[in-house]
């Protein structure tokens, strides 16, 4: 990706102004906004029509900065040198003079925090003198979008400005791990659980489908392409797509491939992208076969089984 420096300098301008834009990850696109300022955070939450009890992850350069905000633990540290910046969000207790908008901790004292990786975004993060928080770049509850034409194309223009930074390179979002207490994942995505066990040597439960939501990412409905979702589906319809993990010999006019070779990442790197193409060709359902519950696998079931639940109410 072609660092563009006049790109990067308007999205600076207009995030001084305390407008909100849309900013590439190498996870998902993000909708940016000053962290420290109630005003810009209001309208992440408007233009995203987010229900005001979640809170938005705050992006940042590195740990030297986040320091200002949030007290770093040992966990943390381990993971940080590990695999930062990368796909992997945080939990971690906010200190009480931190300048982090109330508007985004709705009365937590917990901070959800990221290093995201892709270069446009850390050139970004470089020279502001705040914190970028920045949701998913869809409306709540919709698909996340992985390049600027997804956000342009559910915003319109409504969004003041899209930093362009290519298709995001995992298409997925990230992990999160609450770091508070004892170490748990809220929410299955680009970095696989097993490595975190393995860099913590700890045990670490996988917490994402609660009786209270701590992680409305953990909501029972999400990443909804409106469209009916049928799982582990056998026998398809004429009007249906269907999905399948791997390219297969006979290929027809509804079947969609999530890989080539059913490689798990690259099938949760194309989910997105298929389950927007699909919707703009008018089919009436959508068949998913079999996808290994495994690595990847999981993260992919985790997001189809809440997507296949668009009819029930949101709660
Ligand atoms: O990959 C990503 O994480 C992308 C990119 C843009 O960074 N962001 C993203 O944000 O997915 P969002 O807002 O769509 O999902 C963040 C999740 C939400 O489910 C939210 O409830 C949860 O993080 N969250 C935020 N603050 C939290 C906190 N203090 N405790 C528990 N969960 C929190
Ligand atoms: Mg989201």
């Amino acid at each position: 990706m072609k660092m563009n420096l006049a790109n990067i300098k308007k999205a600076k301008k207009l995030l001084y102004k305390k407008e909100c834009i849309a900013i590439p990850t190498e996870t998902v696109y993000g909708l940016a906004g000053n962290a420290y300022s109630d005003q810009a955070c209001q309208k992440i939450y408007k233009l995203k029509k987010r229900p005001k009890n979640n809170p938005l992850i705050v992006h940042y350069l590195n740990a030297k900065r986040l320091k200002k905000d949030c007290y770093l633990n040992d966990d943390f540290i381990k993971l940080y040198k590990k695999f930062c910046p990368g796909p992997i969000t945080f939990i971690l207790k906010l200190k009480r003079f931190s300048k982090i908008s109330r508007v985004i901790t709705n009365k937590k004292s917990t901070l959800a925090v990221r290093f995201p990786r892709h270069s446009v975004t850390r050139k970004l993060l470089r020279i502001l003198e705040f914190p970028l928080a920045a949701p998913s770049a869809n409306p709540s509850s919709r698909i996340s979008a992985v390049t600027s034409a997804d956000v342009k194309e559910d915003f319109g223009k409504k969004i003041k400005y899209v930093l362009e930074g290519g298709k995001s390179s995992f298409g997925i979002e990230s992990t999160i791990v609450d770091l508070i207490n004892k170490p748990q994942v809220l929410r299955l995505g680009g970095l696989n659980v097993s490595s975190i066990r393995k860099t913590l040597r700890k045990k670490i439960s996988i917490n994402n489908k609660p009786s209270k939501i701590s992680s409305p990412g953990q909501f029972k409905v999400h990443y909804s392409p409106g469209l009916p979702i049928r799982l582990n589906a056998k026998n398809i319809r004429k009007d249906e797509a269907y999905i399948l993990i791997r390219k297969k010999k006979i290929n027809k006019s509804n079947y969609f491939f999530l890989s080539k070779k059913g490689n798990l990442k690259e099938a949760a790197k194309n989910l997105y992208t298929t389950l927007r193409k699909i919707k703009k060709k008018k089919f009436s359902s959508i068949a998913v076969s079999k996808i290994p519950d495994r690595g990847y696998g999981k993260t992919i079931n985790d997001r189809l089984l809440r997507a296949s639940r668009f009819n029930e109410k949101i709660t």
